[in-house]
């Protein structure tokens, strides 16, 4: 018969998700030579939605149309680039179960959509005419985005630092 387990240990919690034999398994499977694609490509959304915002204030400031022209390829390129970005990541997330089995990875999932909704609608609002949409809208909107890209970013960041999401391309061991 087997002893019978002690308060401390009766006490002590355990989580079903941690103990899951995949809960370990988080190797990127969508990589360039040990490199995940998604690392790479979230760079040109992060920056072009940061480059947006910059000229949206520099056309507010200097009003030298030279900017709102600026601002409508930054918002586009970082858009569809940010698109190919979340599908890479998509993939990443529905085939990996290390990945799939953490909540941590589907708030990433949620805040991406709410930065790439915003990204788009940056984009489309400008294409009638980007002059006339940068005050007020266009700039308040660059300003969200950009706040939305700090905060989506640092949380992809908490998934490869904090939770080593992606850090083992293929669950290989070091050489
Ligand atoms: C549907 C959309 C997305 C999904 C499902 C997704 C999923 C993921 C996953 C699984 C990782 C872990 C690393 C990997 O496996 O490659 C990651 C990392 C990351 N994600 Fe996303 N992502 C999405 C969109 C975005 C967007 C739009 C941004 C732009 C701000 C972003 C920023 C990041 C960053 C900065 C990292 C850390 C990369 C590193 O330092 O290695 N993600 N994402």
């Amino acid at each position: 018969m087997r002893p019978r387990p002690t308060l401390k240990q009766r006490r002590r919690l355990h989580d079903p998700i941690q103990q899951h034999p995949v809960f370990d398994e988080t190797g990127s499977r969508v990589a360039i030579a040990g490199h995940p694609m998604h690392a790479m490509m979230v760079a040109f959304p992060i920056t072009l939605a940061f480059c947006t915002f910059a000229a949206d204030a520099l056309y507010w400031w200097t009003g030298d149309l030279f900017w709102p022209r600026a601002a409508v390829w930054a918002a586009g390129v970082g858009f569809v680039i940010g698109v190919m970005a979340g599908l890479v990541g998509t993939v990443e997330l529905l085939t990996v179960p290390g990945i799939r089995i953490r909540s941590a990875s589907w708030t990433h999932f949620i805040l991406a959509m709410m930065l790439l909704s915003l990204l788009g609608a940056n984009w489309m609002i400008r294409l009638g005419d980007a002059t006339a949409m940068v005050l007020p809208w266009g700039i308040m909107i660059s300003a969200v985005a950009a706040g939305m890209t700090a905060i989506t970013g640092w949380h992809g960041g908490k998934l490869v630092f904090d939770y080593h999401i992606g850090a083992q391309v293929g669950h290989r061991d070091p050489p």
